[in-house]
């Protein structure tokens, strides 16, 4: 008998997306590619700062995509408006504010390298690949280790299947994520002290979970650069940093890396970053979170509310610091 099980964050069919704004959407989107060819509206929908290029997204017909309803949350959605113009991407500036000064990255070409512990390395165009793994959109809450949250409506597809397709060997035991290097566009790497590029990791194990994924577009439409365009990560069980923007290397390692965070301040930052209410950051307390858009605090779940589909990962690892 099939049953289905209703968890926490699922909402009721009533608060889905009606279809009819759906196919709405998909028309205005396609009538929006003929509007940003004459104007300053960037292929990803955003207004472009005076005299940044815009390179025209080749999968914009990809969007919106059907909603997966196995990934629906009781919060509301972020305004876009608030979610994108309020990013960590240290490499365009250690503020919120880099939305504008993201727009300098050019995200076409764009090749993604497959290397490490893997059958055989390649090097793919991300076009290719985003049309061979597929796009649906997942409902996800997103918690930031400065406390803070954000409910995000994403567009991607499963980190599992773009596991598959590098075809690890049975020696990796990680993948790790690395973002572009170009100091010349991305002012915030000319900060030597911060070890660029911005470096992350996962277990085969937790990359290969239901929830890991990766992200190619946002609100309906492809990523705009500052959410990590073309290709971002999202694992939403584990604090924000853990979720790599940008990424242009996915290696297999039998080594775990150290991430990005985790070689500046191994003290404050770890591997595993597993939200956890009852851990504090070593400077402020994790119990509660800041909701944005909305002028209020709520208490934050262990594994952001996310255990039904991760605690299992965590069960026999002991004498890890499996929450910072
Ligand atoms: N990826 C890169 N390459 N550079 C960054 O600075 N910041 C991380 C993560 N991924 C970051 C990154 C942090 S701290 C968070 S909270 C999220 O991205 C923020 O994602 P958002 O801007 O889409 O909210």
């Amino acid at each position: 008998m099939l049953i289905k099980r209703v968890r926490g964050w699922e909402i009721p069919e009533r608060m889905a997306t009606d279809e009819s704004v759906f196919l709405n959407r998909r028309s205005f989107m396609a009538g929006a590619g003929s509007i940003a060819a004459a104007s300053v509206i960037g292929a990803n929908g955003l207004i472009l700062p005076a005299g940044a290029q815009e390179t025209s997204d080749p999968t914009v017909d990809l969007y919106p995509a059907m909603r997966n309803g196995n990934y629906q949350i009781e919060r509301a959605i972020t305004p876009e408006e608030i979610n994108s113009t309020y990013n960590n991407f240290y490499e365009f500036g250690s503020h919120k504010q880099i939305s504008e000064r993201a727009q300098a990255l050019m995200t076409r070409p764009w090749t993604v390298t497959f290397d490490g512990e893997v059958e055989e390395e390649r090097e793919v165009d991300v076009d290719t690949l985003i049309r061979a793994m597929g796009v649906e959109e997942r409902l996800y809450r997103h918690r930031c280790v400065e406390a803070w949250s954000m409910t995000v409506p994403w567009s991607g597809f499963p980190l599992a299947r773009l596991v598959e397709y590098a075809r690890p060997l049975s020696s990796a035991k990680y993948v790790v994520m690395q973002t572009f290097q170009d100091s010349d566009i991305a002012s915030g790497q000319r900060q030597f002290w911060y070890p660029w590029p911005y470096t992350e990791g996962l277990t085969i194990e937790e990359a290969t979970n239901d929830l890991a994924f990766m992200v190619t577009g946002v609100y309906g439409r492809p990523a705009a650069k500052q959410f990590g365009a073309p290709l971002r990560l999202a694992v939403p069980w584990k604090y924000g940093f853990k979720s790599i923007k940008s990424i242009v290397r996915v290696s297999f390692t039998s080594e775990r890396p150290v991430s990005f965070w985790e070689e500046l301040n191994a003290s404050e930052y770890g591997f595993w970053a597993n939200v956890n209410p009852e851990v504090s950051h070593p400077r402020w307390s994790q119990a509660q979170e800041r909701v944005l858009g909305e002028d209020r605090k709520i208490p934050t779940v262990i594994y952001n509310g996310y255990g039904d589909y991760v605690s299992d990962l965590y069960k026999d690892i002991e004498g890890e610091r499996l929450y910072m």
